[in-house]
């Protein structure tokens, strides 16, 4: 949810600042901005909308320079206009800056300081509280100035007088330095910098920086401290060779199945972690929390009590924590607010299930495993979610002490990929405004996600209902308008499952089945049971993404919506 990139260096920011952005563009596009020092001043060039237009826009500025800060924005406060465009600065544009975080008491400051501002947001006050702060020296009137503030923020300044430098400040909100021989980045996600670096820096909670060429000083609230760099972990090189990235991401899901679980062998003393355990919780947002319920179905065995909740509930509810209650977080970025915020209520056990090594969530959880699916920026998770299903299934083996069958899986799945031909049914698809999906037990926790992964790229209305729960309400709401997506992939339930279809048709509704048989209309291979939730789902990723491209929209980048959410 915002992006924030610098650079000091030798060369010249802005190709560099552009590509910065490219790479945060999954947190957020609703407007892009950068600011460089020039030798006629700080110079800003900002645009509403993605990138694109930013770029355009630069194409005809002569600002060169090589030191700038750059923003891609996840509206929060004002509209996503280019006023409200970041960079911000004060009135004077002494102290110019972007942001990513939230205010919470930005008004009362403005109102407390007598703040003149020019547009809505919540960001533009820190430049004018910066601006007007008695210290002499920059770094102190930053640092008077984040006492000040209630919220989250990561921080890129660049002050008039000293344009050479850019200063950091963080809290919550994520913030990276890179360097390399000549350059340093700066960057809310490393992997924006990787190209360039080997190895970074990461800010922590109330650390500052004052970045000049060749030069990183790090500072807490009271003194100058060293910081240990990090080194990238060795990445397997995914295939990218569609058009899209979400196309690409859905390809190297068996890859990221692979990687992942030669990775998890690094995770095996977790098992000690899970003795005398009392209850679970299951944790996370979004197709996380539905990677949690099959979570729960994977740990059921254990005996204890488990129990599934989304973060933003989580937070407000209460919960009998004892020394062995066990919390497991599931994010893909590690960077959720929601979810970390949880981490910090749980007086127990905690574990992470993440896919970003030095994420917040790896720091918040007393435990880690982390998945290899590789960086996924497409804001619709995909192959992050088949690799948190195949932590749990790993969970499961070493915690029972069975060997794990994924050889099977990782073929199946690729030759089902390579077979999938859905163009001709998402045409059908297309043609509907409201989609349901359905199933009972795991398919049901399948509909769910499959309703997620078509509504939030293709905008047609889904739901998600269990197929026995339909006639109790839901099925009030079948016409001949309503597509039903029936998954089926328990033999036991076949019989009950066409008749649902038959429920269905009787009503007008139209009912396609997905299932492990032969009448199905998207027929999946047979596997086991345990492993099906993991190949279930690829069909209804490629349905979203077909439909998505058919109605003339961008996977990556769907409407209002951002990868990262790093506000509550
Ligand atoms: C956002 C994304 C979703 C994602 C959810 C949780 O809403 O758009 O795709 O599932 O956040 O993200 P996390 O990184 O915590 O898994």
């Amino acid at each position: 949810m915002c992006g924030i990139f610098g650079y000091v260096g030798k060369k010249e920011a802005k190709p560099l600042l552009i590509e910065g952005l490219e790479n945060l563009e999954y947190r957020g596009y609703d407007s892009a901005g950068i600011a460089i020092s020039t030798n006629k001043g700080i110079k800003i060039v900002k645009r509403a909308g993605k990138v694109e237009e930013l770029k355009k826009a630069l194409k005809e500025e002569n600002i060169d320079g090589s030191v700038g800060i750059a923003h891609t924005r996840w509206a929060t406060h004002g509209l996503p206009s280019e006023l409200n465009a970041h960079p911000h600065t004060d009135v004077l544009k002494s102290v110019t800056l972007v942001h990513n975080g939230i205010i919470e008491n930005y008004l009362e400051l403005k109102n407390e300081f007598n703040l003149k501002t020019q547009t809505e947001s919540d960001t533009e006050i820190i430049a004018g509280l910066i601006a007007i702060m008695p210290e002499k020296n920059n770094l102190e009137k930053l640092k008077s100035v984040v006492k000040l503030l209630k919220g989250s923020y990561a921080l890129a300044i660049i002050f008039s007088n000293e344009p050479e430098c850019i200063y950091l400040a963080k809290k919550e909100s994520p913030l990276m330095v890179g360097k390399s021989e000549d350059d340093i980045f700066i960057s809310s996600d490393a992997n924006a910098f990787k190209k360039y670096c080997s190895d970074f820096y990461i800010l922590k909670n109330n650390e500052f920086a004052k970045i000049k060429y060749n030069n990183i000083e790090f500072f807490n609230k009271n003194k100058k401290i060293n910081k240990k760099t990090n080194k990238f972990l060795n990445t397997f090189a995914f295939e990218n060779k569609n058009k899209y990235l979400m196309q690409d991401e859905i390809a190297q899901t068996p890859d990221a199945l692979k990687e992942t679980a030669i990775f998890f062998e690094n995770f095996k003393d977790i098992k000690n972690y899970f003795k005398n355990i009392d209850k679970i919780y299951l944790v996370a947002c979004g197709t996380a929390y539905h990677s949690c319920l099959f979570g729960k179905k994977y740990l059921e065995f254990l005996n204890v009590p488990i129990f599934t909740e989304i973060a933003s509930e989580f937070k407000y509810s209460k919960h009998l924590f004892t020394k062995n209650t066990l919390c497991i977080f599931v994010s893909q970025s590690g960077e959720t607010a929601d979810t970390i915020a949880c981490v910090k209520k749980c007086k127990c056990k905690t574990l992470a299930i993440t896919n970003v090594p030095n994420s917040s969530i790896t720091f918040a959880c007393k435990k880690t495993i982390l998945m290899k699916a590789g960086w996924e920026r497409a804001v619709a998770s995909t192959k992050a979610y088949s690799c948190q299903l195949l932590i749990f299934y790993l969970l499961k083996c070493l915690l029972k002490d069975e060997k794990p069958k994924i050889k099977t899986l990782i073929r199946q799945s690729k030759q089902y990929l390579n077979s999938l031909n859905l163009t001709q049914l998402a045409k059908k698809v297309a043609t509907f405004e409201k989609v349901m999906f359905i199933g009972r037990q795991d398919d049901y926790i399948t509909a769910k996600e499959g309703a997620l992964k078509l509504k939030e790229i293709s905008y047609i209305n889904c739901t998600a209902c269990p197929s026995g729960e339909l006639k109790h309400g839901t099925l009030a709401l079948v016409d001949e308008n309503t597509l039903i997506i029936l998954i089926s992939t328990k033999n036991n339930l076949i019989s009950k499952n066409l008749l649902t279809k038959e429920e269905i048709e009787a009503r007008g509704g139209k009912c396609l089945i997905l299932g492990n048989f032969e009448n199905a209309d998207i027929k999946l291979p047979k596997l086991s049971a345990d492993l099906m939730p993991i190949l279930s789902i690829l069909p209804l990723q490629v349905l979203a993404c077909e439909v998505c491209i058919l109605k003339g929209y961008n996977p990556d980048k769907p409407r209002n919506l951002s990868k990262s959410v790093t506000v509550e």
